[in-house]
């Protein structure tokens, strides 16, 4: 039997109040890692649980809330992490948004808001991770793309590009970083059941609704386990030859 095992490993898990990053908060605490460091923009009812969760499968978990896209906030969540268990092995920067306007309907401060929360947050989450990691023996950083980063994406014009910067920012971090021993990979999603997409469809006519279904060969939406899964491939030394690259979870779609 292969056991996928995060035992020694201390785990940073972006924007993890609910949706992806809560699924992967929760496989990294059942992987057994020795430290869980959740962010959230605010700690809620919701993050409390999502820890209590965490906690329940035996990890030590620190719940931190912090707006990934300024720079003070990533800073406290790593120096707080690494204070608390004098380590950094996985960084997974999973914060973002999007919206759901087309070319005509999104305004500039639209554009800013995306571009900044997807990108700039994945380039501090990178940097001052890497930072911590390159005098420290080395991490995983895990970066969220889209496959919308790759396509385009078919809603909105920023979030497509700001996903592409995020792949970008992966490989220029892999090559960067291999000197410190710190690999960088990311998550290239398609479809996946949660609250972002939900709003994403809710203005879709059902016929448009189906079509989209329908456009992925396996039928269905992804599951935000589905997501988890591969991040912990990432994240674990199973992929300790991996590095700049981006795996699509889309259930075969590829357009
Ligand atoms: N759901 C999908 O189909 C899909 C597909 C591809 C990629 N993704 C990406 O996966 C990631 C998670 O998305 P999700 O589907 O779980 O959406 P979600 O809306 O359920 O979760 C996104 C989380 O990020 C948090 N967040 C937003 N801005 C933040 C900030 N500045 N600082 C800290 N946290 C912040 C939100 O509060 C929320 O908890 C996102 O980066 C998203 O772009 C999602």
């Amino acid at each position: 039997m292969v056991n996928v095992s995060m035992e020694n490993k201390v785990v940073i898990v972006t924007g993890a109040a609910k949706g992806i990053g809560r699924a992967i908060a929760l496989k990294m605490a059942e992987a057994g890692c020795r430290g869980l460091a959740i962010n959230a923009l605010r700690i809620d009812e919701q993050t409390e649980t999502l820890a209590q969760e965490a906690q329940a499968l035996g990890a030590n978990v620190l719940l931190m809330a912090g707006d990934m896209s300024k720079e003070e906030d990533v800073k406290k969540l790593i120096d707080t992490t690494t204070q608390k268990w004098n380590g950094l092995d996985v960084m997974i920067n999973n914060a973002g948004i999007a919206k759901a306007n087309d070319l005509f309907n999104t305004s500039t401060d639209d554009w800013d808001q995306v571009v900044t929360v997807n990108m700039r947050s994945t380039f501090l989450g990178m940097k001052f991770a890497a930072a911590y990691m390159k005098d420290h023996g080395g991490g995983s950083i895990i970066n969220m793309g889209s496959i919308a980063g790759i396509t385009g994406g078919s809603t909105s014009p920023d979030y497509g590009a700001s996903k592409a910067g995020v792949l970008a920012l992966t490989k220029y971090g892999a090559k960067f970083l291999a000197q410190y021993g710190i690999r960088v990979n990311a998550l290239a999603p398609g479809t996946i059941n949660t609250q972002m997409i939900k709003r994403n469809f809710e203005h879709l006519k059902p016929e448009e609704l189906k079509a989209r279904l329908a456009a992925i060969p396996m039928g269905r939406m992804g599951d935000p386990e589905e997501v988890a899964n591969v991040a912990l491939f990432f994240a674990s030394d199973l992929s300790s030859f991996i590095t700049g690259d981006s795996l699509m979870i889309t259930g075969g779609r590829h357009t």
